[in-house]
């Protein structure tokens, strides 16, 4: 875990041994400098990480504003630091199911691999490995390296090829994560079903009975949880909503499939987290290529479990049309194999969308459904990443 995983995560500083932190391990993150008082009842919908300087306060403080987050259902990770660390504290503390403590004298580098250890932790929020009454979901992530690369195209594309292996009727869902302006609704000729408001105001009672009001069906398989057009919806709907709705659809269906926003977003690595498969979309242009390795980099880095996202390149062309680099050179340009190569043909991809719904039923003889086809086939025949978690 880097710097670079607290980038927009929310931290509640207690005490002043951080300041000098801003510049390395808690650069670019939103800092709330409080005091022990905010401790009561604080959970992960206040802040993604607590850090406390044991040295600002008494030990009776101390203890008490730890009592507190013991009280707590779920409360953030927290790393406790200083020169006096009471034993009754540091018991409390320990009893936390996400902690850690650091005696001084510590450098910033042990206080980034704390942070990285407490981070890399599953809350109980993350959608992890969803199992349900012996089944076990499938999840798959797409996420475009630059817009327009054709992430949504490919989301909906291999949702469908997956439809048309399920027997079960409403076995599969597509969820738009792109709250604000996502197009999935649009591309499939759906209405949009998900009201963040209301999800978030349902999301402690949340179960797989009530998610349905939220979804829009598509065909008897294919299921999609989308929200309507609204530049506010990033803002509007809290972390833990997004992560119990993903929780949910996990228990609901046998494969979920995200079309993921490419600017993180306070729950993108515990979505990602939950998944087997992360497909970034690349279009074959230097610079989608070096933002697809960099994407690729990041989310490998910042989720620190060994897991790599594959790189699966959008829209591949004829060359005799202009200087496009061939694959060879994309995976020279990548520095990794493609995962993918997906045909271009852009009329049967406006065809689609102008029609409402997948290629697949639209133009099913296009290149694009065959390539999705070869594509699903390779990752559908990989062990899904429970039962490699069980062996
Ligand atoms: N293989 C393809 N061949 C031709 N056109 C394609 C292909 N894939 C996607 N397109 C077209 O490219 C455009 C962008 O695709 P899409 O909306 O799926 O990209 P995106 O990555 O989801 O974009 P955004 O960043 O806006 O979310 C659409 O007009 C789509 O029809
Ligand atoms: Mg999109």
């Amino acid at each position: 875990m880097s710097t670079q995983s607290l980038h927009g995560r929310r931290v509640l500083v207690l005490g002043g041994a951080f300041q000098a932190l801003t510049q390395g391990p808690l650069e670019g993150a939103h800092l709330e400098a409080c005091g022990l008082e905010r401790l009561l009842g604080v959970s992960q919908a206040d802040a993604d990480l607590i850090l406390i300087d044991a040295d600002a306060w008494g030990e009776p403080q101390l203890a008490a504003g730890i009592q507190a987050l013991t009280l707590a259902s779920a409360p953030p990770p927290v790393l406790l630091v200083g020169t006096r660390l009471p034993t009754s504290v540091v018991r409390n503390l320990l009893r936390l199911e996400r902690s850690d403590v650091l005696d001084a004298p510590y450098s910033a580098q042990n206080i980034e691999a704390a942070i990285g250890g407490l981070m890399a932790l599953r809350t109980p929020a993350t959608i992890a490995v969803p199992v349900t009454g012996g089944h076990v979901a499938r999840c798959w992530a797409v996420t475009g390296a630059v817009g327009g690369s054709g992430a949504t195209t490919l989301a909906i594309e291999i949702a469908n090829q997956l439809c048309a292996r399920q027997d079960k009727l409403k076995s599969v869902c597509l969820i738009d994560l792109n709250l604000a302006d996502g197009s999935a609704a649009a591309y499939l000729g759906a209405s949009p079903s998900m009201r963040l408001g209301d999800l978030t105001a349902a999301a402690d009672r949340l179960d797989v009975a009530m998610l349905q009001a939220f979804v829009s069906p598509v065909n008897d398989k294919l299921d999609l949880l989308a929200a309507a057009r609204d530049p506010t919806a990033f803002d509007a709907a809290p972390r833990e909503a997004i992560l119990r709705m993903l929780e949910v659809a996990c228990e609901s269906y046998d494969w979920v499939i995200l079309d993921m926003p490419r600017h993180r977003r306070a729950w993108s690595l515990e979505a990602l987290c939950g998944c087997d498969e992360m497909l970034v979309v690349s279009e074959l242009t230097v610079p989608a290529l070096l933002a697809a390795r960099a994407l690729s980099d990041e989310i490998e880095r910042d989720l620190g479990s060994g897991e790599k996202p594959k790189i699966v390149l959008n829209r591949l062309a004829a060359r005799m049309f202009g200087p496009a680099p061939s694959m060879a050179e994309a995976e020279k340009c990548l520095q990794r194999k493609a995962e993918a190569g997906i045909s271009s043909d852009w009329e049967a991809a406006a065809a689609s969308v102008n029609l409402g719904g997948p290629i697949a039923t639209h133009r099913p003889k296009s290149k694009i459904v065959k390539d999705v086809q070869t594509l699903v086939d390779r990752l559908a025949a990989q062990p899904a990443r429970a039962a490699t978690k069980a062996a």
